[in-house]
């Protein structure tokens, strides 16, 4: 089965596919002219405005993420605005550094809401994947994206930069979504 995955981010659809690979279902890229309105105030509000403008323009049920990553010590920021706290993904990870310097407790998580919407707007399942762990001293690694070369996962000691796709996705906030997702839609005629 294909199911449109409502997003721009060709490193996400990757992933998602790499997460999915066995299960029978294959993302595919929403049609042109996707560029929802994020404003909603919760990843959850997020992911359905996503998920919605994609199945309007496809006119199929679609899926979608919103994630972001959640420092303790800076109240939960830069949480949903993860992707806008600065022009480029190096200096967003160069300002996250900056606002923990000097701070003990660089405890974090990444947290990943899914939310799957038919063309007409109604929720058919909505679920919310964690990944705990905590914010380095220096980036390291190349893999990945995002916030990946300065985040430890709990019960590891090297950044998800440095780990190969299989291992960050069977852990991963994405991964553990994903996988509830999925096992809704074995359950279920689309
Ligand atoms: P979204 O596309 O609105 O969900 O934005 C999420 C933002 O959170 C991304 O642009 C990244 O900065 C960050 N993020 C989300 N998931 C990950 C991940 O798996 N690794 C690293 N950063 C992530």
């Amino acid at each position: 089965m294909k199911l449109v995955f409502a997003t721009n981010n060709i490193n996400k659809l990757k992933e998602v596919n790499e997460i999915a690979k066995n299960s029978g279902v294959e993302f595919i890229l929403p049609p042109d002219g996707f560029n929802p309105e994020e404003n909603g105030q919760t990843f959850e509000e997020n992911s359905y405005i996503k998920a919605y403008e994609a199945a309007k323009l496809s006119g199929q049920t679609a899926l979608a993420d919103d994630s972001g990553l959640c420092v303790d010590s800076l109240n939960g920021a830069p949480g949903l605005y993860s992707a806008r706290y600065a022009p480029t993904q190096q200096q967003r990870i160069e300002r996250l550094l900056k606002e923990l310097s000097g701070k003990d407790n660089r405890n974090a998580k990444f947290v990943c809401c899914m939310t799957l919407v038919t063309p007409d707007g109604e929720t058919l399942f909505q679920t919310t994947g964690i990944c705990n762990g905590h914010i380095t001293d220096k980036p390291d690694g190349v893999n990945g994206f995002g916030y990946d070369p300065v985040f430890i996962p709990d019960n590891y000691n090297i950044t998800i930069a440095r780990m190969d796709d299989s291992t960050k996705n069977s852990i991963s906030h994405r991964g553990n979504a994903l996988r509830q997702v999925l096992e809704f839609l074995s359950t279920t005629n689309l």
